[in-house]
């Protein structure tokens, strides 16, 4: 008895293991390493599919579905889904599915990383060393902020922002203080000794701001010139939440006129575009979209996208839908 499998596109090239796992479910197409589909591309490649395995850069809007109306899953690999129209996805019936939880820690260790980086001029004094401009030493020569002991700021308290909250409080003995949509049970904000505070608060109290929240297009620009000018003068900043939470260019202004003391950004407004502001300004640290880059947790996010489509398309049971409304397959 021969039967037909279902066809699925892996939209980015995946580690081989994702497609060796996903292979005697279904027929695959998979996406050359460096290959970045169009948006129209996209939806050629999904011609016949009735699953495809996302990153957060592949857009599902009501546009792609309208022109792929067999597909029945978009299975993210990032834990963030702004890249989904959920609306449009339920009102099509497709599901959507994201990685929460495999990346938390990883990414809480690399926010960590890039907040201390920036506290303490690493990049910045690196580049100054490989220059060959070292002549001497001096007591104030690439003199940072203190981290251990000061207040840190988290604004977006989900399961990232909490996992920092744990390294700074129990590590560094940090004071710190969130805000988010909603405040955390008791027992949370005990866990991770953070205190609930407004966001103005936030903004004025923090020796160092991590932003953790998801982008959505109530948190555009969360971060701009008005909020940049309630910070302190010595103030650190750190972007891991999403390009667009922070207005890119207004930061850039604020670092180049030493408004707040410098800034650790991962993501950015229009990326991999990066604005070219940024690109100029000693005091900011750049990554490329990284916080979650272990090889570990790589493989364990684009599993999990993988068991998502197996799940869904094969046993009928997502194991982390986004928009359960849409549960037959
Ligand atoms: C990465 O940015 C993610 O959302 O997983």
């Amino acid at each position: 008895m021969s039967t037909v499998r279902p066809a699925i596109l892996i939209a980015r090239a995946v580690f081989p293991e994702i497609e060796d796992r996903l292979r005697p479910f279904f027929e695959i197409e998979t996406t050359p390493p460096g290959v970045v589909w169009t948006p129209a591309q996209l939806v050629d490649r999904l011609q016949g599919k009735v699953g495809v395995l996302t990153t957060g850069g592949e857009r599902i809007d009501a546009g792609l579905l309208a022109a792929c109306p067999g597909l029945k899953i978009a299975a993210n690999l990032a834990v963030g889904y702004n890249n989904f129209d959920l609306v449009a996805m339920t009102a099509a019936g497709v599901l959507g599915t994201n990685a929460p939880d495999v990346l938390t820690e990883t990414t809480a260790d690399f926010g960590f990383a890039l907040l201390m980086a920036t506290a303490r001029r690493i990049t910045e004094s690196e580049h100054f060393l490989r220059a060959g401009r070292w002549k001497e030493w001096s007591l104030d020569l690439f003199a940072g902020a203190e981290v251990h002991g000061s207040t840190l700021g988290i604004l977006g308290m989900g399961r990232i922002g909490q996992a920092i909250a744990r390294r700074a409080a129990h590590g560094f003995r940090m004071n710190v203080l969130y805000h988010n949509r909603s405040r955390l049970a008791p027992d949370r904000e005990a866990a991770c000794k953070a205190r609930y505070v407004s966001k103005d608060e936030l903004l004025r109290a923090a020796d160092h701001l991590v932003l953790v929240l998801p982008y959505s297009a109530q948190s555009h620009h969360t971060i701009g010139a008005a909020e940049l000018a309630q910070m302190k003068p010595t103030a650190t900043l750190v972007n891991i939440a999403r390009g667009g939470v922070v207005d890119d260019a207004a930061l850039a202004a604020a670092l180049r006129e030493r408004r707040i003391a410098a800034a650790g950004l991962d993501v950015f407004e229009g990326e991999p575009a990066v604005h070219p502001d940024l690109l100029t300004v000693p005091n900011v640290v750049l990554t490329p979209h990284i916080a979650s880059a272990t090889l570990a947790t790589r493989r364990a996010m684009a599993m999990l996208a993988a068991d998502n489509l197996i799940g869904f398309l094969v046993h009928g049971k997502p194991l982390t839908p986004l928009n359960s409304e849409v549960l037959t397959p």
